[in-house]
């Protein structure tokens, strides 16, 4: 954290001025930013102090001189992304007509006229870091990471932003998460340990397959299946290795938040042994800690090489745990930390996320395969029923929905 009282009444017009870099064909967008590092843009609290966070790249201007220097000291890097590949702006410029909030509505040829003229007004104030500036800290990604320079990156957090940001690619890809199929824990109300899936987690475990299958499957692009270590999740996986033979691959990481001492029992139970502890997660889910086990706080900390991984990989299932999907979800739907830990993931259901330049879009598909799962609102201890359809046949998938996260503000820059 860096302490900026002096700016911070001109944090706003700030933050205006961070020109996300997709608004420009000569930088193109790099969408997405680490949980436990970059969460959000940089943000300024009620001290005046400034996170360091980035959630996006942005342009150097030389008319908001000011601005690099507020990034600089805040950040202490400096991220350029330069696209001058015209086959890249030409698949940028596809993407962005139809996907960003700017042309809702409007007919593609315009969009697309009007993004080109963007593309020549960013392009008259444009400054590109020189190579010769040697005393600046900074990470340069030349069409889409073809070729990236680093200079003087001098910390940890420098240095891993540096291999998040050459790691993201903008191939289209999807991932698709889900929990395990209900347990025999669920059907307890218990929470953690590592029992087997139930009769019907079983049955959404056969019915797995066929729900990928119809969330639509990218033409010559094999799956990879992570699971984690926990039995649940790789019974629940077993159907998509022997049906579509793709590869799995199991990940400590990706294992259930760790309760420590209220591992294996129901939340009234917890609420009975440690009233003063269960009173105090639901003050504060997200930093709370079990007595020798985890909080979420944690969990998105061990989450980093999952996080790193995906945004290397392209098409990916992963198979875990509520707390889990909780996280990796609110870190592609930028959902904050106070929220995320309370969002309900209800089990027997597959969600396809597609990351695309505008916000991710969610797909969900639901088995009608009723569950209990371990889901609760704040200060409740009863055990949670998802609902299914009345009457409807089990094979049948459920409804596809789809959603899109709020797409990030678009941002200002006074043209010239
Ligand atoms: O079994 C534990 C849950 O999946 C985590 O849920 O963090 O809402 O208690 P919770």
């Amino acid at each position: 954290m860096s302490t900026i009282p002096r700016e911070k009444r001109h944090v706003e017009q700030q933050q205006r001025l961070l020109l996300p870099i997709c608004s420009t064909g000569s930088r193109i967008k790099r969408t997405k930013s680490p949980s436990s590092m970059p969460q959000t843009r940089p943000k300024v609290d009620e001290n005046g102090s400034m996170t360091r966070s980035l959630k996006q790249t942005y342009s150097v201007i030389p008319a908001f001189d000011y601005v690099t220097k507020l990034l600089t000291l805040v950040l202490d890097l400096f991220v350029e992304s330069k696209c001058d590949d015209e086959d890249l702006i030409m698949s940028n410029i596809l993407e962005v007509k139809t996907s960003s909030p700017d042309y809702v509505g409007q007919d593609p040829e315009e969009a697309a006229r009007d993004f080109r003229d963007r593309i020549r007004n960013y392009e008259k104030v444009y400054q590109t870091i020189d190579e010769s500036e040697k005393h600046l800290t900074y990470v340069k990604i030349i069409n889409i990471g073809a070729r990236t320079v680093i200079n003087l990156i001098q910390d940890y957090l420098q240095s891993r932003l540096v291999y998040y940001l050459t790691n993201l690619h903008i191939k289209p890809r999807s991932i698709w998460l889900s929990r395990h199929g209900e347990s025999e824990y669920n059907l307890e109300g218990k929470i953690g340990g590592d029992a087997n899936i139930s009769e019907r987690g079983d049955r959404y475990a056969r019915l797995l397959p066929e729900l990928v299958k119809r969330s639509g499957l990218p033409k010559d692009a094999p799956l990879t299946i992570w699971t984690s270590t926990l039995r649940r999740t790789s019974q629940t996986a077993q159907y998509l290795v022997k049906e579509l033979g793709w590869e799995k691959l199991q990940w400590k990481a990706l294992d259930e938040l760790d309760s420590g001492v209220c591992d294996g029992m129901t939340y009234q139970e917890i609420a009975d042994k440690y009233p003063e502890d269960f009173q105090a997660r639901d003050d504060d889910k997200y930093n709370y800690r079990y007595r020798g086990g985890e909080s979420y706080r944690d969990v998105v900390i061990r989450l980093e090489p999952i996080i790193m991984e995906l945004e290397r990989s392209e098409n990916i299932i992963i198979i875990t745990h509520q707390a889990i999907v909780r996280c990796i979800y609110a870190y592609f739907m930028e959902i904050p930390q106070e929220k995320s830990p309370w969002m309900e993931v209800p089990l027997h259901t597959l969600m396809k996320l597609t990351p695309k330049a505008y916000g991710t879009q969610v797909d969900k598909y639901k088995a009608d395969i009723p569950a209990v799962s371990t889901w609760r609102p704040k200060g409740s201890t009863a055990k949670h029923h998802d609902s299914v359809s009345e009457g409807v046949p089990e094979v049948r998938v459920g409804d596809k929905t789809s959603q899109k996260s709020e797409p990030p503000p678009m941002t200002g820059l006074p043209l010239p």
